[in-house]
């Protein structure tokens, strides 16, 4: 089967920067991109593509190359779905805030409501790839759907998650490690999955092409994650030991790395990771556990979330302890906003958590990122409902540029590894600031034996 015409509903951090590559690579095939916010899409639609809602290194370029030509961004979702013989399902999958499973399982509205749309448009075949990562067997339930309420059209499911990483969205799209591809065993299953197969190759050499069932496919997805975020809180845990005893993280994390079974990417100290994705998918996969009656598995998984929130809540229970036990009232400058560079996505980013633990110790924020705007920062802060809109308004201020932001600040603390940081004229900081001027550096970045010579008291995570 050649397709010709794709659909992708969800307009996010991945059924945008996907879907643009796909346009870009495959010029043959018609991308529609749906979504149900209005003022996303009027976002993708900007006339100048530098104003496109999701910040990644070259993605505007790509937009700009593709938009219009045959990659289109629309809210008009039924005439994408009854279009497209291909359907991406790229919409958000969040923890379950309500219920059963509540604070754990992946709330699945989002898709099922998908699923209900699609079987009530299509009036022909469609293939429906799962790009949202999903609980493993979701696939099933959505042909549960698809089958029961639809008119008679036959649907292929497919699993294809995505494994970009935010930041470096575009490269990892052009250049994937692999692609994962799961579908059905029978004549027709096979036939789907060789349509996406097809797609891909277009650009991804084939042998980075993987194939397997829908369930390990499903599973892959939370897996890689999990061992992801379990690398990083396995050297936050250790950054705290170093801490006590006189080690030094970076040395323990070269010489760990260098050993070729462990490898040295992933092993860099922080105040702990952030983003959409770790944190939701763990919980998911402890809850899967749980449900399977898995009880030992799912609490080794859990251990990864609880040192993490330590990790966060031991950063800023060090500033307190070092600023002589009070930050009331003083200024504290946050560099860096977003969860990780080179994004301007915020969502779980350790900076609103230990901004909220300033907060309540009644200290000043003065915040610059330089992709992150004052009402982003504001509604982060406002969604952890610990205080009034009101009091995070008057407490947390956002500059436009990092000089004022320092001006008389007591402390910086470094929340984001923006490579920006490191070129400030850090002299001209320490000039302005309250003294003792302290640095609190969460992501290891700057340059120690230069901001000390300069004056600075530099505290950075395990060391
Ligand atoms: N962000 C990442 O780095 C990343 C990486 C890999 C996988 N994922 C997974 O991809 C999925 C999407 O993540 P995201 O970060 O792009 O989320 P997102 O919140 O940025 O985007 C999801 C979009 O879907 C839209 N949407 C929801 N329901 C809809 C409906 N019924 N019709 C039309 N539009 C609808 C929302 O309005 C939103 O714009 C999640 O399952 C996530 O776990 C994310």
């Amino acid at each position: 089967m050649k397709i010709t015409k794709i659909c992708c509903i969800g307009a996010g951090y991945v059924g945008g920067p996907t879907m643009a590559i796909i346009a870009q690579k495959c010029p043959h095939i018609q991308v529609t991109v749906v979504d149900l916010n209005r003022e996303r899409i009027a976002a993708w639609n900007d006339a100048d593509t530098v104003n496109i809602p999701i910040y990644e290194p070259g993605l505007s370029a790509v937009v700009a190359e593709a938009r219009g030509r045959n990659l289109f961004f629309s809210t008009d979702v039924a005439k994408a779905i009854d279009e497209a013989q291909m359907i991406f399902i790229s919409v958000n999958t969040p923890t379950k805030t309500y219920g059963s499973g509540k604070g754990m399982a992946a709330d699945l509205k989002y898709i099922e409501l998908c699923a209900r749309q699609i079987a009530a448009i299509a009036k022909d075949n469609k293939i429906v790839v799962e790009k949202s990562t999903l609980p493993v067997r979701t696939a099933e339930a959505l042909k549960s759907i698809l089958d029961e309420t639809g008119n008679g059209v036959q649907f292929q499911i497919l699993s294809n998650p995505e494994f970009l990483a935010e930041g470096t969205a575009v490269d990892d799209l052009l250049a994937p490690d692999r692609v994962l591809i799961g579908g059905d065993s029978s004549a027709a299953g096979e036939q789907a999955v060789q349509a996406l197969v097809d797609i891909y190759a277009n650009w991804v050499p084939l042998d980075r092409i993987l194939r397997t069932n829908l369930w390990s496919s499903e599973l892959s997805k939370l897996t890689a994650n999990a061992f992801l975020a379990q690398r990083i809180s396995s050297i936050n845990a250790l950054s705290e030991l170093c801490e006590v005893t006189g080690a030094a993280i970076n040395e323990v994390a070269k010489a760990i790395g260098m050993d070729s079974r462990i490898g040295p990417k992933f092993l860099n100290a922080s105040v702990g990771f952030g983003g959409s994705c770790f944190q939701k998918d763990i919980l998911n996969l402890v809850y899967i556990a749980k449900s399977y009656g898995l009880t030992a598995v799912a609490d080794y998984w859990e251990q990864v979330i609880i040192l993490n929130d330590h990790q966060k809540r031991r950063f800023s229970n060090t500033i307190v302890k070092t600023l002589y036990n009070t930050v009331s009232d003083k200024k504290i400058a946050f560099l860096g906003w977003a969860f990780k560079k080179d994004t301007n996505d915020t969502r779980e980013s350790a900076a609103i958590y230990v901004a909220d633990d300033l907060l309540n110790e009644q200290a000043q924020l003065a915040i610059f990122d330089p992709k992150v705007s004052r009402n982003k920062m504001l509604a982060d802060l406002d969604y952890l409902a610990t205080r009034s809109s009101k009091d995070n308004a008057k407490n947390a201020t956002s500059f436009d540029e990092p000089y004022s932001a320092c001006e008389n600040a007591h402390a910086i603390a470094v929340l984001t590894e923006w490579e920006e940081f490191r070129a400030y004229d850090w002299q001209r900081i320490y000039d302005k600031m309250q003294k003792p001027a302290f640095v609190f550096d969460g992501r290891n970045l700057l340059d120690r034996a230069a901001l000390e010579a300069i004056g600075f008291v530099y505290f950075a995570i395990g060391s």
